[in-house]
């Protein structure tokens, strides 16, 4: 039987392996699982494999299903990972008597806010993706009290398929990219969520009886728009390559189908988590400087 203090879902994907990493650093003991060894999605997988694993004392959810065009064709598979995966650990943490830190996105909202959107604000999402992940929220929330629930939102890191990481492949390949530049928002760099999550799960270990539970917002502070986010990761390739590098142009959403509908304001106001946990995330230009530096040298 494995020993560890906390079990990391989705411990294969951006945030998932970002958050094992930082664990590592922090002296803590983490259970990794991932598809195909837990299928969340499925009660009896979830019961097995964390029975397997002795006295833990926390669970943190990185798996969701991501693909949020795909999600429009494929509603049921979303649902199942988004909803029903984030139910069936709820029902296993209760069970088994720990805590719930759970991941969840920008996207529950509808993008008609004038302000960055607090955690009470009114859910409305606008595409199967955001309601399946408002689903597996309210899962969450109807099944175990002792739940944090963070929501983030355009994530980008060293892992997986990610904005940066695309807007720099094609800025290498191309002459010129058109970006959207009417949908607002704020990046967010893995590292410094899965920093906040481990912070989180140290005051969740430590003091239990101290903790505010409920939902909270993290996401790199600043608001900008997709156009923008393009030119500041491709001035900051330019810095560090000698290679000719793509210009960027501004286009309007109209121009830019996607399968799935996108709130055009999805800004998250993170007062609270400051508040309750003494978390302030960097500013996102920090971050992504941060982040590209960890590219050129090759982490
Ligand atoms: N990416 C963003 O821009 C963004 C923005 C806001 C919020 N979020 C939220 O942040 C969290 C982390 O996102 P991410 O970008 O790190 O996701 P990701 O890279 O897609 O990783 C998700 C992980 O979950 C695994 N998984 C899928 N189905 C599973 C199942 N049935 N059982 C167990 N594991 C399963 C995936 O495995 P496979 O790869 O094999 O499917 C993958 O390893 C999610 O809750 C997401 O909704 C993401």
């Amino acid at each position: 039987m494995k020993h560890c203090n906390i079990v990391v879902l989705g411990s294969g994907g951006m945030l998932g392996w970002e958050v094992v990493e930082s664990l590592k650093s922090s002296g803590l003991k983490a259970c990794a699982l991932d598809i195909p060894h837990i299928d969340i999605t499925k009660r009896e997988s979830a019961r097995s494999v964390l029975s397997g694993v002795s006295s833990p004392g926390l669970l943190i959810n990185c798996a969701a299903y991501t693909a949020v065009d795909k999600a429009e064709s494929e509603p049921e598979a979303a649902f199942a990972v988004n909803r029903d995966g984030p139910a069936n650990l709820a029902d296993e943490c209760e069970r088994l008597g720990i805590p719930l830190i759970h991941i969840s996105t920008d996207y529950v909202f509808n993008g008609k806010s004038d302000r960055p959107y607090k955690e009470e604000d009114a859910a409305d999402p606008l595409n199967v993706y955001g309601r399946s992940k408002w689903d597996g929220e309210e899962a969450v929330r109807s099944r175990l009290a002792r739940h944090i629930i963070v929501r983030t939102s355009w994530l980008y890191g060293s892992r997986g398929q990610n904005f940066v990481k695309t807007v720099l492949r094609l800025g290498r390949e191309r002459e010129e990219l058109n970006v959207v530049s009417d949908q607002y928002g704020c990046p967010t760099w893995s590292c410094d969520l899965a920093g906040c999550l481990v912070r989180i799960a140290e005051r969740v270990l430590s003091c239990p009886e101290e903790v505010p539970w409920g939902a909270y917002h993290f996401c790199g502070e600043g608001i900008t728009t997709w156009y923008h986010f393009a030119f500041a990761i491709l001035d900051e390739a330019r810095r560090r390559e000698s290679s000719r590098i793509a210009r960027v142009s501004p286009v309007p959403s109209s121009s830019y189908a996607t399968v799935a509908a996108r709130p055009m304001y999805s800004a998250l106001d993170c007062g609270k988590i400051r508040a309750g946990f003494g978390i302030a995330p960097p500013p996102w230009e920090k971050s992504l400087a941060s982040l590209m530096d960890a590219l050129s040298q090759g982490i």
